[in-house]
């Protein structure tokens, strides 16, 4: 058998989304996206609004289907597998950051990070090693507190936390600081940068800022539906 000697996180052939609107019409969004993203790295996808960024994020994760071509995750080949087996492969071994941070209100944030250790069930001890996320992103005091007692920034180190908290081999996050401001996005960036080299994760940042996409070790940028390689 040959042995592959870079193992990619990510892999794509000729992926695109196109989709049906109404009068037998039809709206490209992605097409021929052809990308190999090594294990461990990070990437950053930037690109106007509407220009598919999003779409493209959801496509690499399988919370979306394909129109054309493959997205391979974790050496998986996604397009022969439905909706449970799509789940099935991330469980444990991907993370998601939002824009919104997507906490459950009703929730401690240690109950918020305690939910996906319940889900996969591999961890002996799911209490400690929440306890011990909270601690990584420097909110050990607020353990008890509910999302709404907590400000924009600290709701985003627990979802941090909650992403983390399984070591994930593949980390997305769309747009993580959007709701931010200047000094608390920039603690945030730290803090994920921080948190992908501890636990050896792949990311793949979808951002707006440049800048921030430049700290990356691959910036792709969409352009008319097309991904273009920033130097
Ligand atoms: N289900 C859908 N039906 C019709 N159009 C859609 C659908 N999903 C996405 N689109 C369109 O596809 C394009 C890409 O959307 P997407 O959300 O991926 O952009 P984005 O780059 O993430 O934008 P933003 O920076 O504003 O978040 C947009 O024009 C959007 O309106
Ligand atoms: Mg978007």
């Amino acid at each position: 058998m040959v042995d592959n000697t870079i193992n990619y996180a990510l892999e794509t052939t000729a992926l695109g989304k196109k989709i049906q609107l109404k009068n037998n019409q039809s709206l490209s969004i992605l097409h021929d996206i052809t990308l190999q993203i090594p294990q461990g790295s990070s990437v950053a996808i930037t690109g106007a609004s509407g220009s598919g960024k999003t779409t493209l994020l959801g496509l690499l994760a399988g919370l979306d289907t394909a129109s054309t071509g493959d997205v391979k995750l974790l050496g998986q080949s996604m397009v022969d597998l439905d909706e449970d087996q799509r789940a099935a492969l991330r469980l444990g071994q991907v993370g998601f950051v939002f824009q919104s941070f997507h906490l459950m209100n009703n929730l401690s944030a240690l109950e918020n990070i305690l939910l996906p250790l319940e889900l996969e069930q591999s961890v002996s001890d799911p209490h400690k090693a929440a306890l011990e996320a909270l601690e990584q992103v420097g909110l050990s005091n607020r353990a008890t507190h509910l999302p709404t007692q907590l400000s924009g920034g600290e709701q985003q180190r627990v979802a941090l936390a909650r992403a983390f908290v399984n070591k994930p081999k593949v980390l997305f996050a769309d747009e993580p600081t959007g709701n931010l401001d200047q000094a608390t996005s920039t603690d945030i960036e730290q803090l994920l940068f921080k948190l992908q080299k501890d636990n050896n994760s792949t990311l793949v940042l979808v951002t707006h800022d440049d800048a921030l996409a430049d700290q990356c070790q691959i910036h792709y940028r969409i352009v008319d539906g097309q991904l273009v390689t920033e130097a």
